[in-house]
């Protein structure tokens, strides 16, 4: 005789409502007689010859029907009779909650999803338990908006962005203590001027939104944060292991090009073939019984062949329930042993919503990827590169402008052009569309599709963009020549740069000596010293870039907080960090990193004068 499972919050909420319904003078107390109809109320069926033993049973003590006593009888018929109704009435509700007129501009219904709000509440207490500047707002209360309430004022997350990719946000920055509407709104720009290096898409939200809580937003870019710290090392450069899910004569680069949930949906049947299962196509319809989830954690649990990490059995007698719901809340019983219930509820699993399963997922890789780099003699180590810095910051840029697809891979996912084309058209050039070719390509053909995509997107760059694309041909787009692909996307993100500067200087043409001019007058404005260009050996010190932002926002740097001369290369990583954050608390939405100014690269020099110089016009 197996226990119940507890009511969730979600059923409770809708036993409340049903027991609201009935209780028409709110006293809390609803007669016996009632009961049948409340068990209506909350959709929960009953043969009436049960209901009516029920009543009597109830006639015979003295106990009043109120709310706890009624969640008590639910409970003891949940794991009884109506455990399949019961499932129904919850399921049937999709878990959308409508937000009427979130969006002013548009006047349209948001809606956001519930246990997404649930799932990421969950996920960030515990991410930020232990740390001492959220205690303001921390454990939110998954069951109510305390999520919404507690984004205001930016410090959670900037928490979180810099979880997902560590040191994006130096600690420094962030406002604390006696928050006011000023630096409040300067943590909010911090916040998402940082989300926008990272990648995220944050082009159609701002500080407002988030000041306010407009749900469906807060929890669209929360969920882009989460997802790229879930993301961060399924990554062949960074795990080398995921070498193991190579399939038989498929290259490296094959393997390389999947993004990062096919790979977890690789290793996930990696698995599951060693266990001998089937294979799934999805983490949705899929998983939904939670028998591939059972034979992935019993793969991956920990056997104790490893050093100081002790076996745990993975108990799958659940594999036997015959109730989904019942199923997906065993199965995540043996994933909390693992350490691993993050995301999903029994529910989640059942509906297989596919967002938080892969979510589930990732972070179950992230805890056990159990795979063993192999001992394979064929593979060429020196393959596997990881990303520069230069090809990241390119690659965050263009995923914070929202192109489609999403470009994980720098030069795999920008073979066809189809990103290169909504980059012009973020710098104004003009595509005919009619001349690109759309996937899905055809099979046999699909290289020759993508050429000649890539033979357009040069002839535009050439005709319409006028830029300097001397020697460089579709070839080398397509079959990404990194010299000359980065040629390329260096002078879409430049003029992308310039032209947010033109726009607020009114059409002006504006080229690197128009900045440098600007940014010496104002230093000098300031009584600070000049750069002689964006090659200036001072800028590896930092101090011109936070001369700037404090002539701009007069008293914003803390030059007690830095060291100014004699610097090692640690204290000047340690200005730079700062100067970065600070650019974007300010206001500024800068991509470069750190080490662009330490080591004083040029062009990345460029785009933080010029961002910096975009954020002093539009004082
Ligand atoms: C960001 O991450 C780095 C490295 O993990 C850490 O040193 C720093 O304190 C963090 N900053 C914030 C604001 O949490
Ligand atoms: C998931 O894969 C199954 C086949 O394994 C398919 O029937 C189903 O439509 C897929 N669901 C989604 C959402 O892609
Ligand atoms: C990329 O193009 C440049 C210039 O044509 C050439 O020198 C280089 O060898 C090419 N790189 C690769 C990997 O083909
Ligand atoms: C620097 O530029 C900003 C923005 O244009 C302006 O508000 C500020 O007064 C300037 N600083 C000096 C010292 O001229």
């Amino acid at each position: 005789n197996m226990a119940a499972p507890p009511i969730t919050a979600e059923e409770l909420e809708d036993l409340r409502e049903a027991f609201t319904k009935i209780d028409v003078d709110n006293d809390g107390v609803i007669s016996k007689d009632e009961l049948d109809a409340v068990l209506k109320a909350a959709n929960l069926s009953l043969p009436g010859y049960r209901v009516r033993e029920m009543i009597q049973e109830l006639s015979k003590s003295s106990e009043e029907l109120n709310f706890d006593k009624f969640t008590e009888i639910v409970h003891g018929l949940k794991s009884a009779e109506v455990a399949k109704t019961f499932k129904k009435a919850i399921t049937k509700k999709e878990g959308i909650c409508n937000v009427a007129g979130t969006s002013e501009q548009t006047g349209t219904q948001h809606s956001y999803s519930e246990e997404e709000k649930v799932a990421f509440v969950n996920w960030i207490n515990k991410a930020l338990e232990k740390d001492p500047d959220c205690k303001h707002v921390l454990p939110m209360d998954p069951n109510t908006n305390d999520l919404f309430t507690a984004m205001g004022d930016g410090i959670v997350l900037c928490k979180m962005i810099n979880l997902s990719v560590a040191d994006t946000i130096d600690e420094r920055t962030i406002n604390k203590k006696k928050l006011t509407p000023f630096t409040i709104q300067e943590n909010l720009n911090l916040a998402l001027n940082s989300a926008s290096a990272i990648g995220c898409h944050v082009v159609n939200i701002g500080a407002e939104d988030l000041k306010e809580g407009r749900q469906h937003l807060v929890l669209g870019l929360l969920w882009q944060v989460i997802k790229i710290g879930l993301f961060a090392d399924i990554e062949l450069s960074r795990n080398e292991a995921l070498i193991a899910l190579l399939r038989d004569g498929e290259s490296l680069e094959d393997l390389m090009k999947l993004s990062p949930e096919e790979l977890l949906l690789r290793w996930a049947n990696y698995h599951l073939e060693e266990a001998g299962c089937g294979k799934i196509n999805n983490f949705s319809n899929d998983i939904k019984d939670s028998k591939a989830y059972y034979n992935l954690l019993n793969q991956v649990a920990p056997k104790g062949d490893e050093e100081g990490i002790p076996p745990i059995a993975v108990d799958m007698s659940g594999l036997r329930e015959k109730d989904d719901l019942k199923r997906a809340e065993l199965m995540l019983d043996q994933a909390e042993r693992l350490g691993c219930r993050q995301f999903v509820m029994p529910t989640d699993v059942v509906r297989g919503n596919p967002k938080l399963n892969l979510a589930f997922v990732a972070n179950l890789f992230n805890k056990y990827p159990a795979l063993k780099k192999p001992e394979n003699q064929d593979i060429d180590w020196s393959s596997i590169e990881g990303e520069t810095r230069e090809e990241r910051t390119f690659r965050n840029w263009m995923n914070s402008l929202g192109v489609n697809p999403r470009v994980n891979h720098l030069y795999a996912d920008i073979d066809d052009a189809l990103v290169i084309f909504q980059l012009y058209e973020k710098i104004k050039v003009p595509v005919d569309w009619d001349r690109v070719n759309k996937p899905p390509y055809p099979k046999l053909s699909s290289n020759m599709k993508k050429l000649e995509n890539c033979n357009y997107a040069v002839e535009l760059g050439k005709k319409e963009a006028k830029f300097s694309l001397v020697g460089i041909a579709g070839q080398d787009l397509n079959a990404g020549n990194r010299t000359l692909t980065l040629a390329l996307l260096w002078q879409l993100m430049r003029r992308y740069t310039l032209n947010i500067l033109e726009d607020l200087g009114d059409g002006q043409k504006v080229i690197d000596d128009t900045i440098v001019s600007w940014v010496n007058d104002n230093l000098t404005r300031a009584g600070k010293s000049t750069i002689s260009s964006f090659k200036d050996g001072s800028i590896s010190t930092s101090m011109p870039v936070l001369d700037l932002i404090d002539a701009i926002q007069p008293g914003s740097i803390r030059y007690d907080l830095l060291k100014t001369e004699d610097l090692t290369e640690e204290e000047k990583l340690n200005n730079a960090k700062y100067a970065i954050s600070m650019a974007r608390k300010i206001g500024a939405r800068v991509y470069a990193l750190p080490e662009d100014l330490v080591e004083v690269k040029p062009k990345m020099v460029m785009t933080v004068f010029a961002c910096l110089m975009a954020r002093g016009l539009r004082a």
